[in-house]
């Protein structure tokens, strides 16, 4: 039986301390690979130069900053989040790039974008929310893509976080429950049932971690 969470198991708004030092944070949870593994992420991503990209749960701008390296003038990127401090350092950190903006904006609530974006990119923000939650920001992105436009997902991949190697199950005990419950389901059968198809995966971190991109369907 699956465990039953609420919105009180939530650790994803990032506050405070861990929020001014998070991508130094990341950086030394990870050894120091997370710049290399995040380039090769944004590789993944088959930016083209006209792309209107959508993040959701925008963070630092450091994802953005990479981003965009890959766009021409005619693309721009929009990244929206609740944070102060995160939203204060993507201002900073992408102030030179016009085309990328970002704004205050919860992503759980019904977002007012309707085939406007090539790309949505969500990154470790969707496995912490609770399922009813997951759905609708599903939906967001499905309303906000073009036809044929693409969902990219990079969280957790699929495996039972209790039968993982000491050093996983261990980051999984400080991570919040929403995490084990994210990592125990399959999610291309959700992603189909919301209209999505054709998927491409990239496994990373000994496949604990997975880009998923999910693509809406050119005749819906
Ligand atoms: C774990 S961080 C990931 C940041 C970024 N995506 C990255 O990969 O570097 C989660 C982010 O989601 C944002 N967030 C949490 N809940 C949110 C919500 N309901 N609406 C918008 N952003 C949210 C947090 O402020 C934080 O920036």
């Amino acid at each position: 039986m699956t465990q039953q969470f609420d919105r009180s198991d939530s650790k994803v708004e990032v506050t405070g301390f861990e929020a001014r030092y998070y991508d130094l944070l990341m950086n030394t949870i990870t050894g120091g690979t997370y710049p290399f593994f995040i380039r090769r992420v944004v590789r993944e991503m088959e930016i083209r130069p006209a792309d209107s990209i959508l993040l959701l749960g925008s963070g630092t701008g450091r994802n953005a900053c990479l981003m965009n390296h890959y766009l021409s003038d005619q693309g721009r990127i929009l990244g929206l989040d609740i944070g102060p401090e995160m939203l204060e350092q993507a201002h900073r950190r992408c102030r030179r790039f016009p085309q990328i903006t970002f704004e205050k904006q919860r992503i759980d609530e019904t977002l007012p974008y309707a085939e406007s974006f090539d790309k949505v990119f969500i990154a470790f923000v969707l496995h912490g929310f609770v399922q009813e939650d997951r759905l609708r920001i599903i939906a967001n992105a499905y309303r906000a893509l073009r036809p044929g436009g693409e969902f990219i997902i990079l969280d957790y991949n699929e495996f039972d976080p209790a039968k993982a190697p000491w050093l996983v199950r261990f980051a999984f005990k400080l991570e919040c429950p929403l995490a084990t419950d994210f990592a125990l389901r399959e999610w291309k059968p959700t992603l189909r049932a919301q209209g999505f198809d054709d998927f491409r995966s990239y496994p990373h971190y000994r496949g604990y971690v997975r880009l998923l991109a999910a693509r809406k369907g050119k005749g819906n």
